[in-house]
């Protein structure tokens, strides 16, 4: 106790990744920007029940733009993704507004200009509120709608996007949306029905492919996919048959089916990792899902396993000839030590990856900044950067630091995978002697 912690020795050996990776942080357009008035999300904000925090400002980075993407630049990263709001660009259906386009046009201007590779998300979970009351993805019509939208905005903006996401996580949103569980029912229009739910996944489908259609008619050579999340799953009884049955239907259902739907409609594989899930049967005949808090595992502050072996587990099970790109990977957490270790882990399971000859090209930790985290509000914290939400004022975290100097060595150096075993605290010492 109180001792400092052994001070490492340097050795050569390092876990490089291939030439060429990508390394950066995601955002979502309504989850920094702020007041995105004429989104669903907002409408639905004033009126949700239980009531939940507004997005209000968020981390106002509609206006700090300039300042979050130099900050990247400095912390090393030479990619971005990022997300463009569909409600401030086509507020009435069939109008667009031409300021918000031009905005658009400088916020991925700037990038550019600062190098990044940028990976731009045309859907990231809000519509414009005209498309849910026209009965929102539920419709028939909603993928034509949103192919209007995708036809006038790619050929705007696609000078500076190298990488398009059609729709982010189609199966969380319908999920969250449409039907039952523990967090659903609390993303709008939170409806509870399974035959709800069973349209929008399908016009999602039918969407995604209309948008892959249209970005290769106007821009012949782009790549464009969509993210996914993808759960890794387990039984905690291995003898459980019906536990098992939960493990495999759940890994068709989440992990696989929605690019089935899409086959041969994506150029790359987007992989959004969060949670390693667990099947317990309890009294009935029904596997659940199990909290995790008590088994002393290490969980995040959402109360999600920390599981870096399933990261790799999931880029193994959807690795086939299509590049991929870890789209989003992160932690909730106000202990920013656990971030350190979550990176350097989850990064030791995506190198071990590459390793294996799977096809990982880049990792983009969620997030850059704290962000709105929908129905939670503000509390969860995920980025690299503290927001300060009194005074907008943006905080590096260590985190950032150690993530810059993986970024900086294309790989982990070995003395951070040694410091894992001596404890948290031992990576301060480390990031002092590798800044040396
Ligand atoms: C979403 C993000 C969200 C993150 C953390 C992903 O499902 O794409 O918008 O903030 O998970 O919950």
């Amino acid at each position: 106790m109180g001792q400092d912690p052994p001070k490492p020795k340097h050795d050569h050996e390092a876990l490089i990744f291939p030439e060429g990776f990508l390394w950066g942080a995601a955002t979502s357009a309504y989850q920094v920007e702020g007041n995105n008035i004429h989104a669903d999300w907002w409408e639905w904000e004033q009126i949700a029940k239980p009531p939940q925090m507004r997005s209000g400002v968020a981390a106002n980075q509609y206006e700090l733009f300039e300042q979050d993407f130099h900050l990247a630049k400095s912390l090393g990263h030479n990619s971005h993704r990022l997300s463009i709001e569909w409600s401030r660009i086509e507020p009435e259906e069939g109008k667009f507004n031409q300021e918000e386009i031009d905005h658009y046009i400088k916020v991925l201007k700037t990038l550019k200009k600062l190098g990044f590779t940028v990976m731009l998300t045309l859907h990231h979970f809000t519509n414009p509120a005209w498309f849910a009351k026209k009965g929102g993805w539920e419709s028939f019509s909603a993928p034509d709608r949103f192919a209007k939208f995708v036809e006038k905005i790619v050929p705007e903006l696609s000078e500076y996007v190298d990488l398009w996401i059609t729709i982010n996580e189609p199966g969380i949103y319908t999920w969250m949306g449409f039907m039952g569980g523990d967090d659903a029912g609390r993303f709008p229009p939170a409806k509870k029905s399974n035959i709800a739910a069973a349209k929008v996944i399908f016009n999602l489908a039918r969407a995604h492919k209309k948008a892959y259609k249209i970005v290769h008619k106007l821009i012949p050579d782009s790549k464009v996919g969509i993210a996914q999340n993808l759960s890794s799953f387990d039984a905690y009884h291995k003898h459980s048959v019906s536990e098992q049955l939960a493990v495999f239907i759940s890994d068709i259902t989440v992990n696989h089916s929605f690019f089935w739907l899409t086959r041969n409609c994506h150029d790359f594989i987007g992989v959004n990792y969060y949670r390693h899930l667990r099947y317990r049967r309890q009294k009935g005949l029904l596997p659940e899902l199990m909290d995790v808090t008590n088994i002393q595992k290490d969980v995040s502050d959402l109360g999600w396993e920390v599981n870096p072996e399933g990261l790799f587990n999931v880029l193994a099970d959807v690795s086939d000839d299509l590049p991929i790109y870890i789209t989003e990977c992160g932690i909730a957490s106000t202990n920013d030590d656990r971030r350190t270790r979550f990176l350097i882990n989850y990064l030791q399971e995506t190198y071990r990856a590459t390793a294996a000859g799977i096809n990982v090209k880049g990792f983009f930790y969620w997030s850059l900044i704290d962000n709105f985290e929908w129905h939670r509000g503000y509390p969860p914290r995920f980025g690299l950067v503290e927001i300060d939400y009194k005074t907008q004022i943006r905080i590096t975290r260590p985190s950032a630091h150690v993530y810059e100097q993986i970024i900086k060595h294309n790989g982990i150096p070995h003395d951070l995978l040694k410091l894992l075993g001596h404890g948290i605290q031992a990576i301060d010492v480390l990031k002092e002697d590798i800044e040396e």
